[in-house]
């Protein structure tokens, strides 16, 4: 596997600081991962002898099993840390846990915190190569590498493209990534939400803000839905999710008003019948679960990327 690009790093901590080259080096990387999970048999030799730990501190379906799966296919050694089982019950803090693990030899963890800058505090200790899964409210790369891939296989490209990110953009850990990838990459991003889920740095990040989800959706290619965190609220943001569906939900009448070709995203979980209506998740133009196959060849490329990296240790 052989990449043009550029990308010497030791980590993956967010897609805040990665450049242009560096973010269409992973998604290169990707499509030529892309095929491997369409063989019969799904594994190729890049990765023997590594291993890579996922360190799990909440709940995951898609990003969990897909890094386990990507792992997998390139031939490393995969072990899954549920915190639930382990010794952080007793007390063990994430650095202790992190140290111990690397006692044993693993070259890459792939951390998901409910602290913002978990991740990035385990890259300073460790010499393992960190994959950020999800930080608080901070970033979920992985994610917003992922979107940007599938934006690409619809659109043939993404410069110039406009989209529109929908929801609780302030506990949202996806749109904050996909707002840094788009805007390196030259897309037009507007959010739309209520204003007590709008945070207030959104115009500093070369974002557009609009309340009026009617009007915003005829003009943009892409529509992403994001789901009500429930679990980082602490209530009085909206009146009931009934009036937050009827202003801010995906239905039949508002797709009609839509461009014909708009892609609708979803990173999941989804809240079925809140932000978008059952029948638009599971309509044709809905990218929902191509979303989440091609986050396997995203993450097959980071693994690949990272175990290469500055530091190396990958057999090619
Ligand atoms: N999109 C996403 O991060 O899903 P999971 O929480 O299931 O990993």
């Amino acid at each position: 596997m052989e990449t043009d690009g550029h990308f010497a790093r030791k980590d993956l901590l967010g897609l805040e600081d990665l450049s242009s080259e560096e973010i269409l080096t992973v998604l290169q990387a990707a499509k030529s991962f892309q095929e491997i999970s369409r063989r019969e048999v799904k594994k190729v030799p890049t990765l023997r002898g590594q291993t890579v730990i996922n360190l799990f501190y909440e709940p995951s379906t898609r990003t969990r099993t897909s890094f386990e799966l990507a792992a997998k296919r390139l031939s490393a050694d995969v072990v899954n840390f549920t915190v639930s089982e382990s010794s952080a019950v007793k007390g063990e803090t994430l650095v202790d846990t992190a140290r111990n693990i690397e006692s044993m030899h693993s070259d890459i963890i792939v951390v998901r915190h409910p602290v913002s800058g978990a991740p990035h505090l385990l890259a300073r200790i460790v010499k393992s190569a960190v994959i950020n899964a999800g930080d608080g409210t901070h970033e979920h790369p992985s994610q917003g590498l992922l979107d940007l891939f599938t934006i690409q296989e619809h659109k043939g490209k993404l410069e110039g493209l406009k989209v529109l990110i929908v929801g609780d953009i302030s506990h949202s850990r996806v749109a904050r990534s996909n707002i840094y990838g788009m805007r390196t990459l030259g897309l037009q991003v507007t959010v739309c939400g209520p204003p007590t889920l709008i945070p207030v740095e959104m115009e500093r990040m070369g974002v557009r803000v609009t309340y009026d989800f009617d009007d915003a959706l005829t003009k943009t290619d892409v529509i992403m839905m994001l789901r009500i965190q429930m679990e980082r609220q602490h209530g009085g943001l909206y009146p009931s999710l009934r009036e937050y569906a009827r202003l801010f939900g995906l239905n039949r009448d508002r797709l009609n008003r839509a461009k014909p070709d708009v892609l609708i995203m979803h990173p999941g979980p989804v809240n079925r019948g809140v932000e978008i209506s059952p029948e638009i998740a599971d309509c044709t133009r809905s990218l929902i679960l191509e979303q989440v196959s091609n986050g396997v060849a995203v993450r097959m490329a980071l693994l690949y990327l990272l175990s290469r990296g500055a530091y190396g240790k990958a057999a090619h």
